[in-house]
C-alpha cells in the first residue's frame, strides 16, 4: 500500500514536467545541475520527504565581498568536517577505503564553492604525513586517503590564485615525527601565507582585520589539536583561541550546545573564535540534507546563545552541499549577517551601512518553509522528458530498495 503511494507520487512528479529553458533559483524544480543558477545544484532530500529534485545551495555568499575592514573574528566561514574524506575515493596506497567518508567533492572544488575552513586528520604514515582515519591513533592502508602534501598543494594553488581569500585549516593532529607538520607545510609552499601565532589575540581581543591579513599576505590560519606544537613549531593550539561545541551525535541534541572536552565552555569570551560542529558520529549522506537544513540553523542559534551571543565563526558539517534548500551555505550567510552588519543575513549587508540598520522585512532570516514550487509550462519536452523519466525511475528504485 505504502509502496504504491510512493510510486504514484513519483509518477505524479514525473508528469509535472519542467520547463528547463532558463536557470532556476533556490527551491525551484530541476533535473540536472546545469538547470540551476550558479551556486546551486539539483538534488532531492528524501530524508525530508522531498522527492522532487530542487535547486539547492552549494555556496555561501562571500562574507568579505562587501566589507573587509572588520576583524577576522567578525566573519563566519563554511567549514567541512573531514574535508579530505571524499565519497568514492580510493586510497593512494591502492587499497579500498573502509573508513567512513564525509564529503562529496575534492578540496579544490570545496574552496571554489566558498568553503574556507578545512578539518584535516593528519598522521605519520609511510614515512610521510597522510590524511587518514584512525583505529587507535594509527593509520592503515584501508583507512588512509592520500599524502597530506597533495591537498596542501591544492590549498596553496587556491591561495596563490585568489589573493583576497583567507583559509583556515583545523588539524586533528596525530603526527609525532619531529617537525612533521612544519616540513609538510613548507614543502607545499604554504609558509609564505602563514598567519603567525604572535598575532592571534590571547585574551578575547579582536583579530587583525581581514584587510590587514590580505595586505600582509597572512592568509592561512592553522590550528592543531596538539598543545605542545604552539611552542615547538609555532602552530596555534586550537583551544587557546577557539571555543567549540561537542562534535558528533552529542552535538546534535536540539536546544543544547555543550563544549567539547578540549574546549573551554562556549561562553568563554577570552577565546575570540567560536566553532560549531553539526554532524553525526557516523556520516550519513542521505540524512545530511536534513541535518544541514532547519536543524543546523537552529543549532547555530542555540550555540550563539550558549557562546554569549556570539555567532559562530566556523560552521562545520558533513556533505556541505546536501540540503533541502539553503543548507550550510545559508546558515553561514545568517551567521555572517549577524557578525558583519547586525542583520539576519549577509545578503542584507552593504558597504558603509550602519550596524543593525537592516531592510524591512529582512529576507531569509527566520527558518521558513521552502518557497512554493513554481508551476512550469509544458513547453520543453523531448530529451529532457526522457531524462526526467530516468530520474524518477531511479528515485522509485532507490525507494523500493530502501523499503
Ligand atoms: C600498503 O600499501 C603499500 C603501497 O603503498 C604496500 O606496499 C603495502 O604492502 C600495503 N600494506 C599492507 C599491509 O597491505
Ligand atoms: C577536483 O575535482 C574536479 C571535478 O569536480 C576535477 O576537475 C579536478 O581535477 C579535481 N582536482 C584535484 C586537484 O583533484
Ligand atoms: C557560562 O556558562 C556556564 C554553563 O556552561 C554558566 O554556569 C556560567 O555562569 C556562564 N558564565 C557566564 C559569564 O555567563
Ligand atoms: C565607503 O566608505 C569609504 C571611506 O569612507 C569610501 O572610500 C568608499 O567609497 C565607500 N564605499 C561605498 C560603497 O560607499
Amino acid at each position: 500500500m505504502e509502496l504504491r503511494l510512493i510510486i504514484i507520487a513519483t509518477l505524479l512528479a514525473t508528469i509535472s514536467l519542467l520547463d528547463l529553458s532558463s536557470a532556476r533559483k533556490e527551491g525551484q524544480k530541476c533535473i540536472k545541475n546545469s538547470d540551476c543558477d550558479s551556486g546551486l545544484h539539483c538534488e532531492t532530500c528524501l530524508a525530508d520527504g522531498n522527492l522532487v529534485p530542487k535547486c539547492t545551495r552549494t555556496q555561501p555568499i562571500s562574507p568579505i565581498s562587501q566589507v573587509k575592514t572588520l576583524p577576522f573574528n567578525r566573519y563566519s566561514w563554511l567549514t567541512t568536517h573531514n574535508s579530505f574524506a571524499r565519497l568514492g575515493e580510493r586510497s593512494a596506497t591502492g587499497s579500498l577505503i573502509l573508513a567512513p567518508t564525509n564529503q562529496q567533492d575534492n578540496i579544490t572544488d570545496q574552496l571554489n564553492n566558498g568553503v574556507r575552513g578545512l578539518m584535516l586528520d593528519m598522521y605519520d604514515f609511510q614515512n610521510d604525513i597522510w590524511l587518514c582515519h584512525s583505529f587507535g591513533g594509527n593509520c592503515y592502508n584501508y583507512t588512509s586517503f592520500q599524502p597530506a602534501i597533495n591537498v596542501l598543494k591544492e590549498i596553496q594553488a587556491f591561495l596563490q590564485a585568489n589573493p583576497s581569500e583567507i583559509v583556515t585549516i583545523i588539524i586533528e593532529d596525530y603526527v609525532t615525527s619531529p617537525k612533521g607538520l612544519t616540513k609538510v607545510f613548507d614543502a607545499a609552499g604554504l609558509r609564505k601565507f602563514w598567519f603567525p601565532v604572535s598575532r592571534m589575540p590571547k585574551n578575547g581581543g579582536n583579530w587583525p582585520t581581514v584587510a590587514d591579513m590580505i595586505q600582509k599576505n597572512q592568509r592561512l590560519v592553522v590550528f592543531t589539536s596538539k598543545r605542545a606544537k604552539e611552542a615547538s613549531e609555532g602552530i596555534a593550539y586550537e583551544w587557546n583561541y577557539v571555543v567549540e561545541n561537542q562534535y558528533g551525535n552529542g552535538g546534535m541534541i536540539a536546544g543544547s550546545c555543550p563544549n567539547r572536552a578540549e574546549s573551554s565552555p562556549m561562553n568563554t569570551t577570552t577565546k575570540s573564535l567560536v566553532l560549531v560542529n553539526y554532524f553525526r558520529d557516523l556520516p550519513d549522506v542521505t540524512q545530511a540534507c536534513k541535518d544541514n537544513s532547519e536543524s543546523l540553523l537552529r543549532m547555530v542559534n542555540t550555540c550563539s546563545d550558549a557562546a554569549g551571543k556570539r555567532w559562530p565563526n566556523f560552521i562545520a558539517v558533513d556533505f556541505y552541499k546536501r540540503s533541502d534548500g539553503g543548507g550550510a551555505p545559508r546558515a553561514t550567510d545568517v551567521a555572517n549577517g549577524h557578525l558583519v552588519c547586525g542583520c539576519g543575513t549577509i545578503a542584507n549587508c552593504k558597504a558603509n551601512m550602519s550596524f543593525g540598520v537592516c531592510p524591512e522585512p529582512e529576507a531569509d532570516v527566520i527558518p521558513t518553509a521552502a518557497p512554493p514550487n513554481t508551476n512550469f509550462g509544458y513547453s520543453n519536452r523531448g530529451p529532457v522528458q526522457i531524462q526526467w523519466l530516468f530520474g524518477s525511475l531511479l528515485v522509485t528504485l532507490l525507494l523500493l530498495l530502501s523499503l
